[in-house]
C-alpha cells in the first residue's frame, strides 16, 4: 500500500500520514534562490526568473510548485538558454492607475489576462496583488497598491483576484499587514492601534479574503505591535482564518529569515524562498520537543491542499505562448480608463488634429510603464508617448527630439545584473536652456512636457526632488510655459509618476495636467488616445493629491531615510519627527487620505463631489486639517471631455441605485464614487453616447 501511495486531489490525509519528519519539514521550506536567480548563473529550473518554488517529495507524487511575481505582469526571464522562443510578459499598468480605473470588471479582465499569461508559462501562483493602504505619498511601493482608502483597496484586489484564478492559477494577496513603508522594511514595527488596523491596514484584506479567496497571503517583513506578522498567531489564525475565513496557504515574504518553528506555530505555512538549515531547525526542534508534530502537520496539509490545486499538479497543458496581442490590448484599455485628467483649462484637450508638437522631458521619449523591483516587468516593448502621438497622427518637433535622443543615449542608466532582473531607475532629466525651448518654439504648435518619477521596493520616496520638483523641472515648467504661452500656444503636463507629487505650487502654470502613473507598455498609445481625443477620460483619483506634504498627518510619523542628505526642507519644517528609530507610530489614527479632511462631522470637504458628477472638487477649505488647508486635487477627482448628470442614489438595503446620464457631447464613461464622507459604494458606467443614461446598481460596504 505504501508503496503506491501518490497524492491525489482526494487522498492528502494519507500522503500526510505517509511522510517522514523531514519531508514534512521540506514541504513547508521553499527551494531557495535558483529559479530566481537562474537566468544569470544557467541553473536548470522549471520557469527562470520565477522567484520561488515548494519542493518536491517525488517518492509520494508531490511534485515542485512555481511562484512567481507580480502585480503588473508575470515576472520572469524574457529568454531561456537553450531556447529559441521568448517569455515576454504584458506590462500592464501600475495598481494605482487599476484603481484610478473604478472598473472591477475592468481589473478582473486585466487579472485573468495577466493569470493567462502566468498558466501559459509554467507559473502555479502568482505573488500579487500587492494592496497595502497608501498612508503617506512617500512609500516606495505605493504605485504597487491600490488606494488610501481600504474598501476600494479590497474591492480592487478581489476584482484582481476573482480574474487571475479564474484562469486556474493562484494568487498571493501582499503584503499582511501594515508595510506602509520601505525603510528598514525588513524589522520596522508599525505600531497601530487595533480599532484603526481593523478599520484601514486590515480592511481591504479583509474584503479581498471574503470576497475571493485567494489561494494564498503572504505575510509582510516588517513587525506590527511588536511581533513579527510572519509570527503572529493574532494576526495569521485569529483574525485572518478564524473571523474572516480564509481557507488558505500564507507564506512569508521573500529572505524576511525568523525563527522558523514560532512561524510555524502562528499559522505560516510555507517559508519562502526557503533555505535548507530551515530544514534542519524544524526536524531538531520536533525532535526535541520544542515543536509539536501536529502542529507542522497543519502547515504541511495546507502545502499538499496548495499543490493539489496547481497546474502542474493537474497537467494543465502550457503552451509556452500566451496571446499577448489579445493582453496588450486589455493593457491598453485599462490605461485609456485609469488616466486622470487633473487640469484642462479652456479646453485645451483634446489637441488640434494635424498640428506639430515640442516634447519637453525625457519621459516624453522613454516613457516609463511601471515601476523597478519585484513589481517590474520584462514587457517586449514600451510605447512612448512620442510614438503614441505620431501613430495618432501628430507631428513631432525634431530638432528638440534629436537633442533628448542624443542626450538618453550618453545618459540612460547602464543595464546592470540588478536592472536585469528588476528594472531601471528613470533617466535624470537633461538640462534645458530658454534658447532651446525659443527655437522649438517656433516651428510648435503647442507644448508637451513630461515629468517623470520612478520608484521601487527597498527604499522610500524623497520629499526633495522627488515628491517636490527639482530646481531643474521648475525652470524648465517656467521656460515652456512663458515661451509658449507668450505666443498663444498651450503647454501640457504629463506626470509619469508611480505616486503622489506636490502640485499645489505649480498647477496654475500648465494649460492641461494629465495624471498617466505608469501605465504599463501601452502608455504612448492610451495617452495619446485621450491627449488626441480619441478617447474621452474617465479616471478619478484613487488618493488625495496634498497641497503641502506637511498637511497630512503621517507625515509627522514617517521615517527619513535621508542617507546624508539633510533632514530639514526649505520650508524649515523637519521631515518627519521620527529618524529611522526602529518602528512607526501610526499616531495619526485614522486621518489618513481624505479621511484627514474630515472635520469632525463635518461635510465631505476635500472630497471630490460625487453628486455634480462633472468630476470637479467638491468644497475647498476643510476643517478637519489645522489651517484648514484644503488639498490640491481631491480624492475622487478627475475631469471629462462631456459632463454627466447623476440622479439622487436611491437606497434599498445593501443596495443602491444611481442613474446617470451624458449630457455633453462626446462618448464617454463615467465613475460614480457615493461617499457618506466616508467611501461607501462606487461603480463605472459603459461608454455612454451624448444624452444615453444608464442605471447603475451598487452594493453598499458598511
Ligand atoms: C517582495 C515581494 C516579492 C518577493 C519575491 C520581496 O522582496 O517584498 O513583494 O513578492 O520579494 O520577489
Amino acid at each position: 500500500m505504501g508503496q503506491s501511495l501518490t497524492l491525489r486531489q482526494d487522498n492528502v490525509e494519507a500522503v500526510l500520514a505517509g511522510l517522514t519528519l523531514r519531508e514534512k519539514a521540506s514541504l513547508v521550506v521553499g527551494a531557495g534562490y535558483r529559479s530566481m536567480l537562474a537566468g544569470q548563473f544557467g541553473f536548470k529550473v522549471p520557469v527562470p526568473g520565477a522567484a520561488g518554488m515548494t519542493r518536491a517529495v517525488p517518492r509520494l507524487g508531490i511534485p515542485s510548485v512555481v511562484l512567481s511575481d507580480g502585480p503588473a505582469g508575470v515576472r520572469i526571464e524574457p529568454k531561456r538558454k537553450g531556447s529559441r522562443g521568448t517569455f515576454y510578459c504584458t506590462g500592464f499598468p501600475i495598481g494605482s492607475l487599476l484603481s484610478s480605473t473604478w472598473n472591477t470588471a475592468l481589473v478582473e479582465r486585466v487579472g485573468a489576462s495577466i493569470g493567462d499569461e502566468a498558466l501559459q508559462y509554467g507559473v502555479d501562483v502568482l505573488l500579487a496583488p500587492g494592496m497595502n493602504l497608501q498612508r503617506n505619498p512617500l512609500c516606495g511601493r505605493n504605485f504597487e497598491y491600490f488606494s488610501e482608502d481600504p474598501l476600494l483597496s479590497g474591492k480592487v484586489a478581489a476584482a484582481y483576484v476573482r480574474g487571475v484564478q479564474s484562469r486556474g492559477v493562484g494568487t498571493s494577496v501582499k503584503h499582511f499587514a501594515a508595510n506602509n513603508q520601505e525603510t528598514n522594511r525588513l524589522e520596522n514595527d508599525s505600531r497601530v492601534g487595533e480599532d484603526v488596523l481593523r478599520e484601514l491596514y486590515l480592511r481591504g484584506f479583509e474584503i479581498a479574503v471574503r470576497e475571493a479567496q485567494p489561494w494564498t497571503v503572504m505575510a509582510s517583513y516588517n513587525r506590527l505591535n511588536g511581533v513579527y506578522t510572519q509570527e503572529d498567531p493574532w494576526l495569521l489564525t485569529q483574525v485572518l482564518r478564524g473571523e474572516w475565513g480564509f481557507a488558505g496557504l500564507v507564506m512569508t515574504d521573500w529572505t524576511g529569515r525568523r525563527n522558523t518553528a514560532a512561524q510555524i506555530g502562528a499559522g505560516c505555512d510555507l517559508m519562502e524562498p526557503g533555505a535548507a538549515s530551515q530544514i534542519k531547525e524544524l526536524v531538531r526542534k520536533v525532535r526535541r520537543g520544542e515543536l509539536r508534530e501536529e502542529t507542522l502537520d497543519v502547515c504541511v496539509r495546507r502545502v499538499l491542499e496548495l499543490v493539489v490545486k496547481t497546474p502542474t499538479f493537474k497537467g494543465t497543458p502550457r503552451s509556452g505562448q500566451p496571446d499577448l496581442q489579445a493582453h496588450a490590448r486589455v493593457a491598453r484599455e485599462a490605461a485609456e480608463e485609469g488616466i486622470v485628467l487633473l487640469k484642462n483649462d479652456a479646453a485645451a484637450l483634446p489637441l488640434q488634429p494635424g498640428g506639430t508638437l515640442a516634447l519637453f522631458g525625457v519621459g516624453s521619449y522613454e516613457l516609463l510603464a511601471g515601476g523597478t523591483g519585484s513589481g517590474h516587468v520584462h514587457r517586449p516593448y514600451v510605447v512612448s508617448l512620442e510614438a503614441g502621438l505620431k501613430a495618432g497622427g501628430a507631428a513631432v518637433e525634431e530638432t528638440l527630439a534629436g537633442q533628448y535622443r542624443a542626450y538618453l543615449e550618453k545618459h540612460r542608466p547602464r543595464k546592470s545584473f540588478l536592472s536585469g532582473m528588476v528594472g531601471s531607475p528613470a533617466a535624470p532629466e537633461m538640462p534645458l536652456s530658454r534658447e532651446a525651448v525659443e527655437a522649438a518654439s517656433l516651428s510648435a504648435d503647442a507644448a508637451i512636457l513630461t515629468l517623470s518619477r520612478q520608484a521601487g521596493e527597498g527604499g522610500d520616496r524623497h520629499l526633495e526632488e522627488d515628491f517636490l520638483l527639482s530646481d531643474a523641472e521648475r525652470q524648465m515648467l517656467a521656460d515652456v510655459c512663458g515661451v509658449f504661452h507668450g505666443q498663444g500656444k498651450k503647454v501640457v503636463v504629463v506626470l509619469n509618476v508611480g505616486g503622489v507629487i506636490e502640485t499645489a505650487s505649480w498647477k496654475d502654470l500648465p494649460d492641461v495636467i494629465v495624471l498617466a502613473w505608469q501605465p504599463g507598455q501601452e502608455g504612448g498609445n492610451a495617452l495619446a488616445g485621450i491627449l488626441q481625443g480619441r478617447v474621452c477620460p474617465s479616471g478619478r483619483l484613487p488618493v488625495t493629491f496634498p497641497a503641502d506634504y506637511f498637511d497630512l498627518p503621517s507625515s509627522a510619523h514617517f521615517p527619513y531615510d535621508y542617507k546624508g542628505k539633510a533632514s530639514l526642507v526649505p520650508s524649515g519644517k523637519k521631515h518627519s519627527d521620527e529618524p529611522n528609530v526602529g518602528y512607526t507610530d501610526y499616531a495619526e489614527g485614522s486621518a489618513v487620505g481624505y479621511r484627514a479632511y474630515l472635520g469632525g462631522g463635518a461635510g465631505a470637504d476635500g472630497l471630490a463631489g460625487s453628486a455634480g458628477a462633472d468630476g470637479l472638487a467638491g468644497g475647498t477649505g476643510a476643517d478637519g486639517l489645522a489651517g484648514g488647508a484644503a488639498p490640491s486635487y481631491p480624492f475622487g477627482f478627475g475631469l471629462s471631455y462631456t459632463s454627466f448628470e447623476e440622479t439622487a442614489p436611491v437606497y434599498s438595503g445593501d443596495a443602491v441605485t444611481v442613474t446617470v446620464t451624458n449630457t455633453g457631447n462626446v462618448p464617454g464613461k463615467h465613475a460614480v464614487i457615493l461617499m457618506d464622507p466616508l467611501l461607501r459604494a462606487f461603480g463605472k458606467t459603459r461608454l455612454l453616447a451624448p444624452g444615453e443614461s444608464q442605471t447603475l446598481q451598487l452594493e453598499i460596504t458598511r
